[in-house]
């Protein structure tokens, strides 16, 4: 399993009422993107997403070839109302049980928030990295990001851009985390 995140860097926030706090950042999207798209013809990927998360998104990455949506709920599927959601779990084990039972690689299964997911992902063992964008601008936010940095560890991946960037206004920088 692997998280994927954005953070403003102080406050750590990562939502405001039930969207991103920022505004739209072209590059940092296309980054996610590639890092969650199936990367061979044939190849699945899992998305895990909590149920708000999952109602504020425009699903248009969700709605790939390969691509298993599992969205994470007390709720029954069918009160979700969309046919893009494959399936839904009470708790994040779960979710991750059914994505490798469908045959998707580790690697494969990406963890989308919110903040009761990341923190969930964070303390599971077989979550193994964190793609963190982190945002050098503080916005409102409600929602954190759950502490990691206590057992995961900044490294270089060669195949993503390090410099600082900037869009409408807002420098971010890409990062990646590896469990210790
Ligand atoms: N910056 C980013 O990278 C990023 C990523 C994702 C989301 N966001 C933002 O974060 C906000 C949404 O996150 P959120 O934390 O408020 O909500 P969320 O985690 O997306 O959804 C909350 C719901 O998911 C279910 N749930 C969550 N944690 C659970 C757990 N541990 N066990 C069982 N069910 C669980 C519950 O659904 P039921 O009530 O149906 O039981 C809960 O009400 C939005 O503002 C969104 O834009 C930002």
């Amino acid at each position: 399993m692997k998280i994927v995140t954005a953070m403003c860097n102080e406050s750590r926030g990562i939502g405001f009422k039930n969207a991103l706090p920022w505004p739209k950042l072209p590059g940092d999207y296309k980054h996610y993107r590639g890092l969650v798209a199936p990367k061979y013809t044939g190849e699945k990927t899992a998305n895990i997403k909590g149920r708000l998360t999952w109602l504020s998104t425009d699903h248009s990455e969700s709605n790939q070839p390969g691509v298993i949506n599992i969205v994470i709920t007390t709720l029954p599927k069918e009160s979700l109302k969309s046919s893009k959601v494959h399936y839904t779990s009470e708790s994040l084990s779960e979710a991750h049980q059914l994505a490798l039972e469908c045959g998707i690689k580790e690697d494969n299964i990406w963890i989308m928030g919110g903040h009761g997911i990341y923190k969930d992902a964070i303390a599971h063992p077989e979550c193994s990295h964190l793609y963190l964008t982190r945002i050098y601008k503080e916005f409102d936010s409600d929602v954190t990001l759950p502490a990691f940095e206590h057992q995961f560890q900044k490294k270089r991946d060669l195949t993503i851009p390090d410099n600082v960037q900037e869009e409408n206004g807002v420098r971010y920088q890409f990062e990646v985390y590896e469990r210790t």
